[in-house]
Parts: structure tokens; C-alpha cells; sequence
């Protein structure tokens, strides 16, 4: 049963008894149907304020445990069992992994003898079936779990050594599903980077491609968006997570299906920000579609928890390759 039931219910309780108390006073006759009609009116202005200060209350509780939520994925708990302290700070942003394998438990192995070089500045992108551990490879370089075998390296430096909270700092991630929470622009916008100023602000609005969308909104980057609030599309939601990792600017970038929820247009579009504003990043892009995984300079396909291949996007199409088996094969099963 949630909060909202609970209070109706008491409600309709406490309804109940004033009523058979009324009736029996009345019956007895020590309250007049006058007072009677009093209370009940009166009654009843008070359990209307009463709910609409409780669903404010409920409310508020609603965007706490939102902000909540966006804080214990920003801190999550393996910061206390993390061992790394030092400061991760990606000047270049090399990837190395090496011999990483990775269970999440002791049924299965999820990832095997992954091996992958990501120079600076490269963008290479990770395709696979669903299931093959992309996603995983993804939260091990960020540390949303321990290495349990192997190693992964950012300009020399082991991830294991660093603290989680410098790596979080240092990489990027944009995934599918945008977070934006019910609150203004400027407040999704500040998640990137809480001292952005007012100019860094519109800057990133700009190079996102928002300024001008902002700018028709009377109360600008003060226009509260999300459930409370007017609804952005998936295009709009994707650029304001652009903007808000431009403001970010991590050195290192991982997108995880970021655009897969957009039309082909759209996410044409949105691609052609991400090649402009990140041409200076390293950046991981997994995805399903075959023309995003074109725009990269690499791929690497991986299959079963293990990478089977990884060639510059220019020789895909010369030899045989496990990229053209994957996208044969799923352009069949879509057929
Ligand atoms: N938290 C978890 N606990 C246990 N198993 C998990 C967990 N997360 C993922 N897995 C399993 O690990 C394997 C790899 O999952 P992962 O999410 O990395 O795949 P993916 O390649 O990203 O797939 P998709 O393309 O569908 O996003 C899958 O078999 C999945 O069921
Ligand atoms: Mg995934």
C-alpha cells in the first residue's frame, strides 16, 4: 500500500467515526443539525488543505528520492570497498585492457580475455549481440564494479589504484535513458558540473544545439522540465545530456546506446554534434546500429563475452568480417 492510500484511508476513518458520533449526538439531542452541518463543512475544507499539504509533502519526498537516486549513482557504495586513492587525471586518454575477465557470479564467465587498445582522440565502437557484456565492459572502466581479472590502464595508470570518485570525474558516460529530473534546465544542466558559470552554461546550450529551443522558453534555462514540468523529446533530451557532458568534459566518453531511442534523422543529427564537440575525446560507443558504429574510427565486435575482432571502419568492408556476419545476420532476424 503507498503513502497516497494510507492517507485516504485514514481519511475515511476518521469520517466514519465523526459521522456516527454526529449522528448519535444529534439522536440524543445534544448537537443541533445547525452545528452538525458546521462541522462537517468544515470538516471537510480541512481534509481537502490536509491532503494538499500531504501530496506536496509526497511530492517533495518524490524529488528527494529522484535526487537520491542520481546521488547514489554518482556515489555508489563500492566507494567503500574500493581500494584505489590516488587521482585519476587523463591528460591524453589511452585506454589499455588487458587479460580482463569478469563473472558476476559463480555460474558463469561474462567477460573473457578482453584485450582492447582505445588511443587518444579514437572513437571505437563495441557491437555485439545483446547479452554479449558490452554494458558490463562498460561499468568495469568506470568502476561500477571491481576488477576481478586483468587490468585496465588510463594513460598507464590502473584502475584499481585510482579513487572512484576521480574516475567518475575523468570518464564520461551517456546512456540510453537521459537522466532528467523534474527540476529547470540549468539544474539537469549542473549535474555536468556544479560550477558551471551562466556563460559555460549557454556556451554548452549552444555547441549542444539547445540555445536557440532555450531561448523560446519565457523563463529560459530557469523552465522546469521533466514530470512537473514540459515534457522534452528524445532528441531534446539527448542534447541536454550533451550539453551537460560538455560541461563535463571528461577526456574519455563511453556511450552506451545513447541514440538507439531516436529515429534514424534524429539520430543522424545528434551524431553529427557528437562528431563535432568530441573530435578531441577518446570515446567507447556501444550500439546496436550499424550506420552509428560507422561513424567510428574503429570497431571492435564482440561475441559471448569475448572480442573477436577489431578493425579501422575503412577495411570492414575488404575481408569477411564478424561486423558484416553480426549485421547480415540481424538484418535477416529483422527482416
Ligand atoms: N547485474 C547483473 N547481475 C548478473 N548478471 C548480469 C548483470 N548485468 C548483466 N548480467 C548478465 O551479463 C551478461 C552481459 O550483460 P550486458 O548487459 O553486459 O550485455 P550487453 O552486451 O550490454 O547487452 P545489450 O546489448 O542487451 O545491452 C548477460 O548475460 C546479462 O544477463
Ligand atoms: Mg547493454
Amino acid at each position: 500500500m503507498n503513502a497516497n492510500s494510507v492517507i485516504s484511508l485514514i481519511n475515511l476513518l476518521i469520517k466514519l467515526c465523526l459521522y456516527s458520533l454526529s449522528a448519535v449526538m444529534v439522536w440524543e439531542n445534544t448537537m443541533s443539525v445547525g452545528v452538525l452541518t458546521v462541522i462537517l463543512t468544515f470538516y471537510g475544507y480541512l481534509t481537502r488543505n490536509v491532503s494538499s499539504v500531504s501530496q506536496r509533502y509526497l511530492d517533495s519526498e518524490n524529488r528527494i528520492s529522484y535526487i537520491q537516486k542520481i546521488y547514489d549513482f554518482l556515489h555508489t557504495p563500492t566507494e567503500k570497498v574500493w581500494d584505489g586513492k590516488d587521482n585519476l587525471q587523463v591528460s591524453k586518454g589511452k585506454i589499455e585492457i588487458s587479460n580482463l575477465y569478469f563473472s558476476y557470479n559463480d555460474q558463469s564467465i561474462t567477460l573473457k580475455n578482453i584485450n582492447l587498445i582505445s588511443f587518444p582522440g579514437e572513437s571505437i565502437a563495441l557491437v555485439g549481440k545483446s547479452g554479449c557484456g558490452k554494458t558490463t565492459l562498460a561499468f568495469l572502466m568506470l568502476g561500477f564494479y571491481k576488477l576481478q581479472k586483468g587490468k585496465i590502464l588510463i594513460d598507464g595508470k590502473s584502475l584499481n589504484e585510482c579513487s572512484l570518485k576521480s574516475i567518475r570525474n575523468q570518464i564520461g558516460l551517456v546512456q540510453q535513458n537521459v537522466l532528467i529530473f523534474s527540476g529547470s534546465i540549468r539544474q539537469n544542466l549542473l549535474l555536468g558540473n556544479i560550477h558551471a558559470t551562466e556563460r559555460e552554461i549557454w556556451d554548452a546550450c549552444k555547441a549542444a544545439g539547445i540555445e536557440e529551443l532555450i531561448h523560446s522558453f519565457p523563463e529560459k534555462l530557469d523552465t522546469v522540465v521533466g514530470n512537473n514540468g514540459i515534457n522534452l523529446s528524445g532528441g531534446q533530451k539527448q542534447r541536454i545530456a550533451i550539453a551537460r557532458i560538455y560541461l563535463k568534459n571528461p577526456k574519455i566518453i563511453i556511450f552506451d546506446e545513447a541514440t538507439s531511442a531516436l529515429d534514424l534523422e534524429t539520430e543522424k543529427e545528434v551524431l553529427r554534434y557528437w562528431k563535432k564537440l568530441f573530435s578531441d575525446k577518446t570515446s567507447i560507443v556501444i550500439t546496436h546500429r550499424k550506420e552509428v558504429a560507422l561513424a567510428c574510427d574503429r570497431v571492435a565486435v564482440m561475441n559471448n563475452g569475448e572480442i573477436v575482432e577489431v578493425e579501422s571502419v575503412d577495411k570492414l568492408n575488404q575481408t569477411e568480417s564478424a561486423f558484416q556476419k553480426l549485421f547480415t545476420s540481424e538484418e535477416k532476424e529483422n527482416a
